[in-house]
């Protein structure tokens, strides 16, 4: 099993959620379930449990583009994602290329691959950020650092071989949360929520949120009628518009610049496994969260 199932790096991916989305499964005696992420990007926690049999089914949904074509290509146009990913050189000039056809491409194959392909050779997996060792490659990092295409090749055609078990969209997370409500009715739900972090969000992805956004999404899920989990980075709004909520945090080791450990919230309408890593956090105890104020 490669270390992480999704062949995007992404910003705050959640494959490290997974081993916890387990335990969530096996304390609320759920089965058989259909995991969906409605704020999809590499979707790590979707991919693992999928690809670990936890899950017997996904739906994923990003409203970026982007992101949308990485997926719909992969999975769509699977033997042409391939064949690109064997013969595209990975180099500052191909890189070049490749972002022309992120910011101008209208195929859709051209489009995911370019994707993937910027998302593997930028710095922090950022798709605004430059290749990894710089335009002039004169560090100990070089563009191809974290593009291993034997591995990635692995990771895509494990992914490609369950792709009847994974369903795709291209919708605003709340729309798409309402058209589950009709078009889901019944069925063996877990919806996880990862919303664009409230800190860093303006600069790690093109679709992020203000607190409006964050607002509007508390009274989707307030209507919603499925099992679901939401995490969040540590911030006073969130104690604010969840006050009526059990908030847990959850201690990550993250690698968003060096590795280090941070602290998520999670809120949800289920029993939560709480171990040394999972604790309630009680309303007010969130002095560090203080400093800044909203500016996102
Ligand atoms: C924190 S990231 C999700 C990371 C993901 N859990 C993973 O493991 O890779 C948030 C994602 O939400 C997407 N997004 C932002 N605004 C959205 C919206 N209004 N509706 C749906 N997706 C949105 C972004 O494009 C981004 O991919």
């Amino acid at each position: 099993m490669p270390v992480t199932a999704s062949p995007l790096r992404f910003p705050g991916g959640k494959a490290k959620y997974a081993k916890f989305f387990e335990k969530i499964i096996e304390l609320n005696n759920f089965d058989n379930m259909i995991f969906v992420e409605p704020f999809a990007g590499g979707a790590g926690a979707a991919m693992t449990l999928l690809l670990e049999g936890i899950v017997r089914e996904v739906i994923l949904n990003d409203i970026d583009p982007k992101i949308y074509a990485f997926w719909y290509s992969l999975l769509n146009n699977s033997a042409e994602f391939l064949e690109l990913l064997r013969t595209t050189p990975i180099s500052v000039p191909e890189w070049r290329k490749q972002k022309r056809k992120f910011n101008s491409s209208e195929s859709i194959l051209e489009l995911g691959f370019a994707t993937f392909y910027l998302n593997r050779c930028n710095r922090g997996g950022i798709l605004a950020a430059n290749p990894i060792g710089g335009i002039n490659q004169n560090s100990k990092y070089m563009i191809s650092a974290r593009f291993n295409k034997p591995n990635l090749e692995r990771k895509i055609r494990r992914i490609i071989d369950l792709k009847e078990s994974i369903t795709l969209f291209n919708k605003d997370a709340l729309d798409f949360m309402n058209d589950l409500k009709s078009n889901y009715s019944g069925r063996e739900l877990l919806i996880y929520l990862d919303p664009p972090y409230i800190r860093k969000g303006k600069l790690l992805y093109y679709n992020h949120y203000n607190e409006k956004n964050h607002i509007d999404l508390r009274a989707t899920i307030s209507q919603c009628p499925f099992p679901w989990v939401l995490s969040y980075d540590s911030h006073p709004l969130i104690f604010r518009i969840y006050k009526e909520h059990k908030i847990r945090t959850k201690s990550l080791n993250y690698s968003l610049s060096k590795p280090r450990v941070a602290e998520e919230l999670i809120i949800s309408n289920l029993k939560i496994p709480e171990d040394s890593n999972v604790r309630e956090r009680r309303q007010g105890n969130y002095a560090s969260s203080r400093r800044k104020p909203y500016n996102n």
